[in-house]
């Protein structure tokens, strides 16, 4: 007999956010068995889920969300009841680059893993009856907001400017059409920027950290005075936590830290932080800040209004930013080993040789 009461797929775990909801829900629920399902992508970190993967409640599988047969397969064989899918490709400058790879990871990775729910749940007598498949989105598929402007809301029109918010955007419209078609239990949330630990060193807040370390050039984008709505991740985590079991089906909820923020202002607080944390004479490090070209299509404010996660379910992110900065610094400078593996990467030659390189 199954030991287990659910078992949960969670796509994209061994990312930044994925790793840390992966984390919570190993440890809090025991009684669950958690797939963390992820392709180890230059994103995917194993090492970032070294304390939990002895778990006897945990397993890991190297797939690509885009083989719909090998995803079926394992929905099907592993009786899946919930999805809590976080993979994709999820950094803009990038999706400026390569556009087809965010087409194909999130819009149709996004949709062969609800095709492959939707057949595995309805070849069982339930049917949908206990299933949830739970969409992680973002704040950007809103667009972009004039500087003290208003926030976005649930009902804001979807308005993606960038490859990556237009792939996202079209991934959420592909989960509503699910239910609405055919009537699966989805739920979608859009969040602000995350920050913490174990956020590849690509964005902003984990370059930057490691490049006034490291005593690099900061390329501020522009004049620095694009506004970001920062949120801790692992306050992210709890609200997926919260969601997944007490959301309503067919909603979407927007989680966000009502803390906007200029670019600049927070490159000025982390060269601050990060003096004062290694023994520098504090902002002495503030020549290394370089404005540069600014990012193509570059989204001026971002402003999540999450009232209604607030007032349904209760939620409310629990740090103030200051102190989530703090912790965070202190992290990844005290994580000096990881830092240095993702951006020489070890890990990913070393995933390699141990999983294979085969794409599905
Ligand atoms: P990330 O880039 O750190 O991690 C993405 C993960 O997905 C990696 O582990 C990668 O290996 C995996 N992946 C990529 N392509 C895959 C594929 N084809 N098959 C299986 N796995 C694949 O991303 P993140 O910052 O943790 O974001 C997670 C989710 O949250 C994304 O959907 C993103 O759009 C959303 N989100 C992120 C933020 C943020 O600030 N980072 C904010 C709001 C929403
Ligand atoms: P980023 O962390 O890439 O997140 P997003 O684009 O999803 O908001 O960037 C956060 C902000 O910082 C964004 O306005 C772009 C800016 N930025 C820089 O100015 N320089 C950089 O090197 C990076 C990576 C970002």
């Amino acid at each position: 007999m199954n030991k287990f009461s659910r078992t949960i797929v969670i796509t994209g775990g061994a990312g930044f956010i994925g790793s840390h909801v992966v984390r919570l829900f190993v440890n809090k629920y025991p009684d669950y068995r958690i797939i963390n399902l992820d392709l180890l992508t230059y994103a995917g970190n194993l090492a970032n889920l070294s304390d939990v993967e002895h778990k006897e409640n945990y397993e890991f599988v190297k797939m690509d969300i885009c083989d719909y047969d090998n995803v079926l397969r394992l929905f099907e064989s592993q009786h899946v009841d919930g999805i809590i899918h976080l993979a994709a490709e999820s950094h803009v400058d990038r999706s400026i680059k390569d556009p087809f790879l965010f087409a194909r990871t999130n819009v149709m990775g996004t949709l062969s893993l609800l095709q492959a729910a939707k057949t595995a749940w309805l070849n069982t007598p339930e049917g949908f009856e206990g299933k949830r498949f739970y969409h992680i989105s973002t704040d950007e598929v809103y667009g972009a907001l004039e500087i003290g402007g208003g926030l976005f809301t649930e009902t804001t029109p979807y308005s993606p400017h960038s490859p990556y918010s237009a792939s996202k955007a079209s991934s959420d419209h592909f989960v509503r059409a699910f239910h609405d078609t055919y009537g699966m239990p989805t739920i979608v949330t859009n969040c602000s920027n995350n920050y913490g630990p174990y956020q590849f060193p690509e964005k902003l807040i984990p370059l930057f950290i490691n490049n006034i370390r490291h005593r690099r050039q900061l390329p501020v984008y522009g004049k620095g005075e694009n506004v970001r709505d920062w949120l801790y991740v692992e306050d992210h985590a709890r609200a997926i936590d919260l969601i997944f079991h007490k959301g309503k089906t067919a909603d979407s909820y927007n989680i966000g830290g009502f803390n906007e923020w200029r670019n600049i202002d927070i490159v000025r607080l982390l060269v601050a932080t990060v003096d004062r944390l290694l023994g520098r004479k504090e902002g002495e490090d503030l020549d290394l800040i370089t404005f540069v070209t600014d990012r193509q299509g570059h989204d001026l404010r971002y402003a999540i209004d999450s009232t209604k996660l607030k007032s349904e379910l209760g939620w409310e992110p629990s740090l103030q930013f200051e102190e989530g900065i703090e912790k965070t610094v202190r992290w990844y400078l005290e994580n000096e080993q990881w830092l240095n593996s993702v951006t020489s990467g070890d890990y990913e030659q070393y995933y390699a040789r141990m999983y294979g390189d085969k794409k599905c």
